[in-house]
């Protein structure tokens, strides 16, 4: 029981808006999570659009923590918002340290964004968004 939940790891769902969006400043934030999350054992996906960060971090509980403090403080986004955090025993995205992809089709339109579509989002619905990414990408393997 208590190697079982050790090995437990932690998942964390936020959305934000992007402050001052452009390429070279996503770069920044990819190249610099990317090697801290390698060295902090946190994999995860990012989605991002203009006017949308939607992010799922997982790993040991503490990493999590950690990360998603500097995360909160980052003044390159604006209205984080926690949509889910829980415990889980797989990854959904072991093999990246942080992928990243643009809003998909079956997302949201901007004007579903402009209009509060991410208020409303539940917990499940923000998972599943990210357990149909994975099995996307598992897919294309
Ligand atoms: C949308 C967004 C996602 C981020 N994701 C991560 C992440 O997954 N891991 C990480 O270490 N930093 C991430 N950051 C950057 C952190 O806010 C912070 O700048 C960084 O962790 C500081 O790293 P340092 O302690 O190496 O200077 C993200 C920032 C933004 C705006």
């Amino acid at each position: 029981m208590t190697g079982e939940v050790k090995n437990l790891l932690k998942h964390l769902i936020y959305s934000s808006r992007p402050f001052g969006f452009d390429q070279n400043i996503l770069n920044g934030i990819l190249v610099n999570s990317v090697d801290n999350n390698k060295r902090n054992q946190l994999t995860g996906a990012l989605i991002c659009r203009s006017d949308l960060y939607l992010q799922y971090l997982e790993g040991p509980i503490e990493s999590i923590n950690e990360t998603f403090k500097k995360i909160e403080n980052d003044d390159r986004h604006v209205e984080i918002k926690v949509l889910k955090e829980g415990m889980h025993a797989d990854r959904l995205f072991p093999k990246w340290a942080m992928r990243d992809d643009p809003v998909r089709s079956w997302m949201w339109s901007r004007e579903e964004v402009d209009t509060g579509a991410l208020d409303n989002i539940s917990a499940s619905d923000a998972f599943n968004i990210f357990q149909r990414h994975s099995k996307e990408l598992l897919d294309l393997q």
